[in-house]
């Protein structure tokens, strides 16, 4: 069976100059630094209880048990075959993934077409945003006996998420009727947060109500997709196994020492000597194809949340050499590069301008498919298009742009699919947080948490008047107020 390429040649300074490129004698000078990393993540993703406490369980993801698989696709199948829209809420790594999902395994427009739906319920999400004008024209369009609601939060305080389950929920009681619970289903941790607790109470009074798939412990949300995602794919009719065979075939091959034979290991390396060498701190990750466009930006924040950090990671072991991860405050090194998530041929006639001649700051991943699952054919007397076929133009314009870029000293790296099924999206998305967890070793970081965002919950908190909300961080935002002077803003 073919599996994914990671194609590395536009990197080198044989093809983009030693300026902008990776010298090949790099690659081998640095066999120390990669074995190190190799065999750090290798000792704590052997243990149990490393790969909970530091946040990578989602490496035996792939590995879920036959019998829960079985369990997720009857449920799934039973949602789709009773309702006629299912409406998820959640945000960033409780949306994402299945975004990404929908976009590249579901027929594009799924949605539109009965027939493309076959028989399956209509897709949407919510709850990533506070915007009312999403939210508010579903509701008003949407048949509430006919919608089946699944929220999913992890921490089940996150509150995007919260407001929008405030606002469905009563919707559902309104048009559904008193067992209006039976129309709700919560993916969230199995024991703690104000969802879990809601869901708990609720299904202690009618078991058919407020039912909830438990989230693994140890698994980050924005490395979950292939546990929380699940249900989703089953609704929507894609093979769990296949996605999950994809992931373990890519985890075996991104599990060994030599980065030649380890493509995760081998991009993340590379990327993370243009980065820290060559002046490269923008990722444009570039799919030549619409519907891996969502992958693109479920990637977009594996990478910046995982790897975009103020502070080096400080590693203490116990004495049986279980290890502890803290943040080393006594240096700010803000670090990781900023992807930004782009669509070819789409972009071509936007961005590419500026990566082509802005500044040399970047490095394109091209995601190129080798097959489409359709296909259309140019008919005759149209010029040099006269009977070519669309895969065909797409990935010669995928060609042309690597060698425009190379052209200008640009590096770029391709990651070649053999097409969009299930088996090899699962795989590229474990090729994606295997390469993330190994740049994260390299730059000495936790790739598994995210201090980042408390700042602005922090600040909703205080303004929403949250009880409990820690005193320090309170007095803190009252003594440095956003100041907005009317002289500048004009
Ligand atoms: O990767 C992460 O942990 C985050 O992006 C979360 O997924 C996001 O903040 C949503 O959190 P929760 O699932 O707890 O609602």
């Amino acid at each position: 069976m073919k599996e994914i390429k990671f194609d590395f040649n536009n990197l080198f300074s044989s093809s983009v100059g030693a300026l902008h490129g990776v010298r090949q004698e790099e690659v081998a000078a640095s066999s120390e630094v990669i074995l190190k990393a190799h065999a750090h993540l290798k000792k704590i993703i052997s243990s149990r209880q490393e790969r909970i406490n530091l946040s990578l369980e989602w490496v035996n993801l792939p590995f879920a048990a036959k019998e829960i698989i079985a369990v997720i696709q009857k449920l799934g199948g039973e949602i789709a075959k009773k309702y006629e829209f299912v409406l998820f809420l959640g945000i960033g790594g409780s949306y994402l993934g299945l975004k990404a999902a929908q976009d590249a395994l579901a027929p594009w427009y799924y949605n539109e077409f009965a027939a493309l739906r076959k028989g399956r319920p209509r897709i949407y999400f919510d709850g990533n945003n506070l915007d009312p004008d999403t939210l508010a024209v579903l509701l008003k369009q949407l048949n509430p006996k006919k919608t089946f609601v699944i929220v999913i939060s992890k921490s089940g305080e996150t509150t995007e998420t919260k407001a929008a389950f405030s606002v469905v929920e009563p919707w559902l009681k309104k048009g559904a009727g008193k067992n209006y619970g039976r129309q709700i289903l919560a993916i969230t941790d199995p024991a703690s947060g104000a969802l879990r607790q809601k869901v708990n109470i609720e299904h202690s009074k009618d078991k058919l109500s407020f039912r909830s798939l438990p989230l693994l412990k140890g698994v980050g949300g924005r490395f979950s997709e292939l546990n929380m995602g699940l249900l989703h794919l089953a609704i929507i009719g894609v093979k769990i196994e296949q996605v999950l065979a994809g992931a373990a075939s890519m985890r075996k091959r991104c599990s060994v020492a030599d980065i030649f034979k380890n493509p995760a290991y081998m991009y993340a390396f590379l990327h993370t000597i243009l980065y820290r060498k060559k002046s490269k701190p923008i990722a444009i990750i570039m799919p030549f194809s619409e519907t891996l466009k969502s992958t693109a930006d479920w990637y977009s924040q594996l990478l910046a949340e995982s790897l975009g950090k103020k502070y080096s990671r400080k590693v203490t072991s116990d004495k049986f050499g279980n290890e502890t991860w803290k943040m080393d405050t006594a240096h700010i090194v803000n670090l990781g590069r900023t992807p930004i998530a782009a669509r070819g041929t789409n972009d071509l006639h936007s961005i590419q301008q500026n990566n082509i001649e802005g500044v040399n700051d970047k490095v394109v991943t091209f995601i190129k498919v080798e097959k489409f699952k359709n296909e259309i054919k140019i008919p005759s007397a149209r010029g040099i298009l006269s009977g070519k076929v669309y895969s065909h133009l797409l990935n010669l314009a995928e060609e042309a742009t690597e060698w425009a870029l190379v052209h200008e000293q640009r590096p770029s790296v391709t990651i070649i699919l053999p097409e969009i099924s299930p088996y090899y999206w699962g795989s590229l998305l474990f090729f994606f947080e295997m390469a993330t967890a190994f740049e994260g070793e390299l730059l000495n970081l936790n790739a598994f948490d995210q201090p980042g965002v408390e700042g602005y919950k922090n600040y909703m908190y205080f303004k929403l008047k949250k009880p409990g909300l820690c005193e320090k961080i309170a007095a803190e935002i009252k003594s440095k107020p956003l100041v907005k002077k009317t002289k500048f803003i004009i």
